[in-house]
């Protein structure tokens, strides 16, 4: 096995300034020190409310986007330490899936040319071309006739399709997804969800799945991780977050699923008040507003993500007292 990671972070952060109308511009912490790692065949999920990071996280981790510090690794070498010919192979092998993969297709393209653009910038001759082609639309359920046509003729279940063969014709070996099933239909969910997981065995790719469906990356990730306002609060393998989580706030997302009975609380004991702005983090535990645990300690000092059990790791000062 592997051991070094195929992905890696360390210490990511990331802010961004912000202006209101009337105000002088502030800066908004959308990630702050975050290190995490996607191994060798992994599926990794990352979930947490809408703001908290996660696509910032994403577009990072794809190479999208430049984080203010922190460091990014590929099967262990420094992304900035790269030459141009490792950076460019990186790019290549990390592709990224989007909610709406409408908004990165050209609407004047033929699908056929869009999705084998990476074939054509990787210079494959024009008949493996077509025969990569046609593997890749059988692979993810696109009928042959649809390469004549253009993408506003296509179903939501149908783009996302059509993304995920674009992204598996550049041959990645990571794939990064950001939201992929949430604009579309509950039946239309499962099956983009199980073309995936198929791509991920046919494929053999490391996955990288954002979501705020904690049931959909129960079902499809190895590990998940629950970020809260731009840091990590929990990460640990998908089922043990379900029924031995070790922080607050996993407990209060997991409480929030139908069918899901994880505390006698109710769920506006388990999470109190609304999200607080990203402009303005709350001192110590940044849950601590809305953590009905809190404690004096909680509101001064952050606290650090320790280890519970074997790559099972929370940050919550009463992780012991609360779940052992
Ligand atoms: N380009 C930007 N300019 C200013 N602020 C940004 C920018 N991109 C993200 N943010 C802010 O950074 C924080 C994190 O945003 P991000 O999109 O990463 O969250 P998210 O977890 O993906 O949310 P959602 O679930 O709604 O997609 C948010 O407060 C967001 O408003
Ligand atoms: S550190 Fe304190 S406020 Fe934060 S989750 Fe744990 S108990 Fe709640
Ligand atoms: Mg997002």
């Amino acid at each position: 096995m592997n051991e070094t990671p195929i992905l890696s972070a360390e210490d990511l952060s990331k802010t961004f300034k912000v202006s209101a109308q009337g105000h002088s511009s502030r800066i908004l912490t959308a990630l702050d020190q975050v290190t995490l790692h996607l191994s060798f065949g992994e599926t990794l999920g990352i979930a947490g409310e809408s703001g908290c990071g996660k696509s910032t996280l994403a577009k990072i981790m794809a190479g999208l986007l430049s984080p203010d510090s922190g460091r990014l690794l590929y099967k262990g070498m420094e992304l900035s330490h790269l030459d141009r010919n490792s950076l460019t192979r990186f790019r290549r092998k990390t592709q990224m899936i989007f909610q709406d993969p409408f908004s990165s297709l050209n609407p004047r393209m033929r699908i056929g040319d869009s999705i084998s653009e990476p074939l054509h910038i990787a210079d494959i001759p024009a008949p493996e071309q077509r025969t990569e082609l046609a593997r890749i639309m059988a692979a993810v359920g696109l009928s042959s006739e649809a390469v004549n046509r253009f993408p506003d003729e296509f179903s939501g279940g149908q783009r996302q399709r059509i993304g995920i063969a674009r992204a598996l014709a550049a041959s990645p070996e990571i794939l990064i997804a950001d939201e992929p099933v949430s604009s579309l239909d509950i039946s239309i969910q499962a099956q983009i969800i199980n073309i995936l997981l198929q791509m991920k065995t046919d494929f053999k790719l490391s996955m990288m799945i954002v979501s705020h469906n904690l049931l959909i990356l129960r079902h499809i990730c190895d590990r998940i991780i629950i970020m809260y306002l731009g840091v990590v609060v929990e990460c640990g393998p998908a089922a043990e977050l379900f029924h031995r989580c070790r922080h607050p706030y996993t407990e209060a997302l997991v409480a929030a699923i139908p069918g899901f009975q994880v505390s006698t609380a109710s769920k506006s004991e388990l999470l109190r008040d609304d999200l607080p702005s990203a402009l303005s983090i709350p001192p110590g535990c940044r849950f601590h507003p809305r953590c009905r645990h809190a404690v004096d300690i909680c509101r001064s000092e952050i606290p650090n993500l320790v280890e519970y059990a074997s790559g099972h790791t929370a940050a919550c000062h009463l992780s012991r007292q609360l779940y052992d």
